[in-house]
């Protein structure tokens, strides 16, 4: 691949909000779960777990907590109030519909490994984008987390935490127009 085409890769990801129900193959999040784990890490030590729930009612279940905690939090987080309305309504779904999701995951209380997580999250959303598929960062279910059995149901191992919950899937409505930035504010040290 030229710098050329990874260029291309980088500015024309977008966050995907509507999937078709067509599944996405286990060989394919493999794949995109390998790709993850080439991202770098503290001391090399790839502190990660990974878990992919394609189980529909499982995806099903964990939206309707993770809606349900949201709207109790409602109060605590003012940035969620603009949000109720989609909370409420039976019809939103925190997934758009996605077929699958990938949970990142490392040991709780690592902050270090938090940050290798992020790395690995990176790559996976890119490495879906560069093959047609559609993601988003889901962090509706980061702040769902506490809900008693939500992380086991989406494969969370005991002793570890949610750090990058990604939906995958294919998408019909991808944004197209590039990603709106700020100028990247630089101090130039010369
Ligand atoms: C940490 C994090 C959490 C996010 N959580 C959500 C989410 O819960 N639901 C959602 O629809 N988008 C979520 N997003 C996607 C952002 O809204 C999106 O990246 C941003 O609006 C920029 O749009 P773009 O990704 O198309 O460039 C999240 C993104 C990040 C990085």
């Amino acid at each position: 691949m030229s710098d050329i085409s990874f260029d291309h890769v980088i500015r024309t990801r977008r966050t995907a909000r509507s999937y078709r129900s067509d599944p996405v193959s286990e060989a394919l999040l493999a794949e995109l779960i390998e790709l993850a784990t080439l991202a770098p890490t503290a001391v090399a030590a790839q502190p990660w777990r990974f878990s992919a729930v394609s189980n529909r009612e499982v995806l099903s279940q964990v939206n309707v907590q993770v809606k349900r905690r949201l709207l109790e939090k409602l109060p605590e987080w003012p940035f969620l109030q603009r949000l109720q309305p989609s909370l409420e309504s039976e019809s939103f779904n925190v997934f758009y519909g996605a077929p699958a999701l990938v949970v990142i995951q490392c040991p709780q209380r690592d902050h270090v490994a938090v940050m290798d997580c992020l790395l690995a999250a990176e790559n996976l959303i890119l490495a879906a984008h560069a093959r047609g598929l559609g993601t988003c960062f889901m962090g509706f279910v980061l702040m769902a987390q506490d809900v008693a059995g939500l992380a086991h149901a989406i494969g969370v191992q005991e002793s570890y935490q949610i750090v990058a919950p990604i939906v995958v899937g294919y998408s019909d409505a991808i944004p197209q127009d590039p990603p709106k930035r700020k100028p990247a504010e630089i101090t130039w040290m010369r």
